[in-house]
């Protein structure tokens, strides 16, 4: 690779290449089960998180911990974020206090890109807002290659639908790109109102669940809160009806073809327990990924020199004990 990215703020500002580097490694990573090296030794990473997560915080506080560094998490409601500091001034301490990553999911769109003009470091984006969630993009490609049992070329010509809260997902964003890219044929389907911009994106969007599942490879769910079907026409009930995720509706696509959801789901909502726990779901896969996913980007951006191994060693031999 000719130059590595300093930051993954979004997969589309990623070349080619550190993508391929990432899933290659992760696929090592799955088919050894090895989950140690010392990429990471004396870097600090800090986790800064103003948003919920499991999957996500959780596996990139172990897939840190495996590569040797020490994990430092911001807990938003303890730290001085409550008493006004902002993000800018709160990565910039973070930078004067010597970290060498962080791992951001915050609420707004485009806070990893204002982290990283202040951050000397890398910045990694965990999820922000609506925007983009590069890792989720990342492992969902990888499970979607690995269960297709190919390459770089698995997916090529393979019907690919996206169903759920189109409108208010990152995840959705970010998976649009890499899913057309790997030579996809992405389709995204629910309510009109949430399929606002995507045939911008070159995918085909419609209303028409059943259409978009017709013999489609993989079905990914997205989660459908239910508070943001407030402003909505449709009732939750209405949504069930229409778009849930049933075996019924499954046996549209292709034989066998794979569930997925970033999680966490709204199980009876998005999806029937039937699917979301069947033999053709890779919810667990997509986890199990997630980490192999968050060793690699690490190690890609690990910086040469951490900063906790730089500079003189202070001489404290003066100090009488
Ligand atoms: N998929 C995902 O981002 O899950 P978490 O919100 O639990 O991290």
């Amino acid at each position: 690779m000719n130059t590595a990215p300093r930051h993954l703020l979004d997969v589309d500002e990623w070349p080619a290449e550190a993508i391929e580097a990432v899933l290659d490694n992760a696929s090592r990573t799955r088919d050894a089960g090895e989950r140690h090296g010392n990429e990471l030794l004396g870097c600090r990473v800090v986790l800064l998180f103003t948003e919920p997560s499991t999957r996500t915080r959780i596996s990139f506080e172990m897939a840190a911990r495996s590569l040797s560094a020490e994990t430092y998490l911001v807990d938003p409601a303890s730290s001085s974020m409550v008493k006004g500091e902002t993000l800018v001034d709160t990565v910039r301490n973070l930078d004067a206090l010597g970290a060498d990553m962080v791992v951001l999911r915050h609420h707004r769109a485009g806070a990893a890109w204002v982290a990283a003009r202040y951050f000397g470091g890398a910045v990694v984006n965990a999820g922000d807002g609506w925007h983009a969630h590069p890792t989720q993009a990342l492992l969902d490609l990888l499970t979607l290659r690995r269960a297709f049992g190919g390459g770089a070329d698995a997916l090529r010509g393979r019907k690919i639908t996206i169903v759920g809260d189109l409108l208010h997902s990152r995840v959705a964003r970010s998976n649009v790109w890499t899913l057309s890219r790997a030579g996809a044929e992405v389709w995204v389907s629910g309510p009109a109102a949430w399929l606002r911009g995507y045939s911008e994106l070159g995918v085909t969007a419609t209303p028409d669940v059943d259409a978009a599942l017709d013999g489609a490879s993989a079905v990914m769910g997205l989660r459908v809160q239910k508070e943001r079907m407030r402003g909505s026409s449709l009732s939750i009930d209405e949504y069930i009806d229409r778009y849930q995720i049933t075996d019924e509706r499954l046996a549209r696509a292709a034989s066998g073809a794979f569930y997925l959801h970033p999680g966490p789901i709204n199980e009876g909502v998005e999806v029937s327990r039937s699917v979301a726990r069947g033999p053709h779901s890779l919810v667990l896969e997509q986890v199990a990924n997630g980490l192999a996913v968050r060793m690699a980007v690490l190690a890609l951006l690990a910086p040469s020199a951490p900063r906790g191994l730089r500079g003189p060693r202070v001489d404290f031999s003066h100090v009488a004990r």
